[in-house]
């Protein structure tokens, strides 16, 4: 299922120049008298690879969410290409965002979710192109086009008149991928992606990805329990605990020799 050949037919945004992309400014986040983000700062630069990991319920998920602007933040601002994703600056003051802004800033965010979410009664082709056909008004063709390219980049060309539910669940959430992509976003959060698949077809996903780190400019925050995947892919692991980040660095001095004795604790009970 290599996919190298129909590579250079996929365009994504070109990722700007190692510039901030992504930039997160003391954002709390709760969820009634459970804080879960704690005036969170962090940042990614653009064309990165970013691992998120930590222990359950640390709030990586909701890292992504408050992204993909499926939840906003209590406190702080979140920035993607320089533009505020929740707020708009009015009058020399930040507001909260209307929903035209925050639609136009994410457009530039794609996102795959653990549970795949296609639409049931849509066929693959159309799960891939009804996004670009109504959001980013490209003409059935044009959109069928970019589709079809994509279909190959997953290796699922044979597939693009099936339903969903037709599919296994390594090539569904291949197509979510492949959704995702068709938005030609600068941004890619990917959220345990392979955790809800069998054992067997999580290869197949995690090469996709693997090829797309590899052959594009996305840039790229994932959180994932597949530390080999985790080590191959990153530029940078960002460890969370309680809300914050509580370490950082490339794959091998996270992976191989952490400074904090919380991550060793983490690392020892996933490796
Ligand atoms: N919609 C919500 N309502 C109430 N609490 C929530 C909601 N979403 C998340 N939480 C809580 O926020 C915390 C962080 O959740 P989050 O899903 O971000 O963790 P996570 O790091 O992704 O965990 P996991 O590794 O298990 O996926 C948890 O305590 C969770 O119960
Ligand atoms: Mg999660």
């Amino acid at each position: 299922m290599s996919a190298d050949s129909s590579l250079s037919k996929v365009t994504v945004n070109p990722a700007v120049d190692g510039s901030e992309l992504i930039r997160f400014d003391k954002v709390t986040k709760r969820f009634g008298a459970n804080t879960v983000l704690d005036a969170l700062d962090f940042t990614v630069s653009s064309g990165k690879h970013v691992t998120l990991i930590g222990p359950s319920g640390s709030g990586k998920t909701t890292i992504l969410r408050l992204l993909m602007t499926l939840a906003r933040p209590d406190e702080g601002t979140i920035r993607v290409g320089g533009e505020y994703l929740t707020h708009e600056e009015r009058g020399g003051r930040l507001v909260p965002a209307g929903e035209k802004h925050v639609r136009e800033v994410r457009k530039n965010i794609g996102m795959v979710f653990q549970q795949f979410n296609l639409f049931p009664n849509m066929k693959v082709m159309r799960n891939i192109t009804e996004a670009p056909v109504h959001v980013l008004g490209l003409s059935a063709d044009e959109a069928e086009e970019r589709a079809r390219g994509l279909l190959e980049l997953v290796g699922l060309t044979e597939h693009a008149d099936k339903f969903p539910t037709q599919l296994s669940g390594g090539q569904q959430q291949r197509v979510a991928i492949a959704r995702a992509l068709a938005m030609r976003p600068q941004v890619l959060l990917l959220d345990e992606v392979t955790s809800a698949l069998d054992p067997e077809l999580v290869a197949g996903v995690l090469d996709v990805l693997r090829d797309i780190a590899r052959t594009t400019d996305i840039t790229m925050l994932c959180v994932t329990h597949e530390m080999n995947f985790a080590r191959d892919i990153s530029d940078d692991v960002l460890m969370f605990d309680a809300g914050r980040v509580i370490e950082s660095g490339p794959p091998e001095k996270i992976f191989n020799d952490p400074d904090q004795e919380r991550t060793r604790q983490f690392l020892s009970a996933v490796l």
